[in-house]
C-alpha cells in the first residue's frame, strides 16, 4: 500500500518523467513501505548496474523482507518478456559469504536459491533472480543478460 500524501508519490512521478526523457526504459516494480523498486529495460553487468542505479540517485536493490521478495517475483512473473534482475547481494568481499553490499548485512535465509546454488565459487560472485524460475543464483558479475533492480528510499 502506498502511503497517502504528496511528497513520495510526486517525487516518484518526477523521477519517472525525468527518466522517460533521458532513457525511456524504467519501470516501477513496486513499493513496500519506504522502498520503491525500479527496473530498466536494458541489460547490464552487475558493475554497470551499480553505476546505472547510482546515476539515477538510487542504489542496487537490497531485499529485506518476504513482502519485498514477493513484489519482485510478481513483477517478474507478470512480465511478458522474461528477464533476470541483479540484486545488491555479492560475495566479492568474502568468498562464500553473501552480503548486501550497501549495508554489509548477510543475506541470511531470505534468498530463494535455486537447488544447488550458490555454486560459482570465485567465478560467480553476484546474485540475480532468474525471471523464468524466480530462483536466486550466483552468476559472474560480468554476465550481461540481466537488468538492474534499483531501489529508491522515500
Ligand atoms: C534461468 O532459468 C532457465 C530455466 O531453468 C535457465 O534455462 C536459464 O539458464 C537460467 N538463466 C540464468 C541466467 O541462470
Amino acid at each position: 500500500m502506498m502511503k497517502k500524501g504528496f511528497p513520495s508519490s510526486i517525487w516518484i512521478a518526477i523521477l519517472i518523467l525525468g527518466e522517460i526523457q533521458a532513457a525511456p526504459c524504467i519501470h516501477l516494480v513496486g513499493t513496500v513501505g519506504k522502498k520503491n523498486l525500479f527496473t530498466a529495460t536494458r541489460e547490464l553487468t552487475w558493475f554497470e548496474s551499480l553505476e546505472y542505479c547510482h546515476s539515477l540517485g538510487m542504489s542496487l536493490a537490497v531485499l529485506e523482507s518476504e513482502r519485498e521478495v514477493t513484489v519482485v517475483e510478481e513483477y517478474l512473473q507478470n512480465c511478458a518478456v522474461k528477464h533476470h534482475v541483479w540484486l545488491a547481494a555479492t560475495d566479492l568481499f568474502k568468498e562464500g559469504t553473501f552480503t548486501w553490499m550497501n549495508t554489509g548485512n548477510p543475506v541470511g535465509t531470505l534468498p530463494r536459491w535455486l537447488n544447488g546454488q550458490p555454486d560459482g565459487g570465485l567465478r560467480q560472485n553476484c546474485v540475480l533472480i532468474n525471471g523464468s524460475t524466480l530462483k536466486w543464483e550466483d552468476q559472474s558479475c560480468s554476465f550481461i543478460y540481466c537488468r538492474p533492480l534499483c531501489q529508491l528510499l522515500s
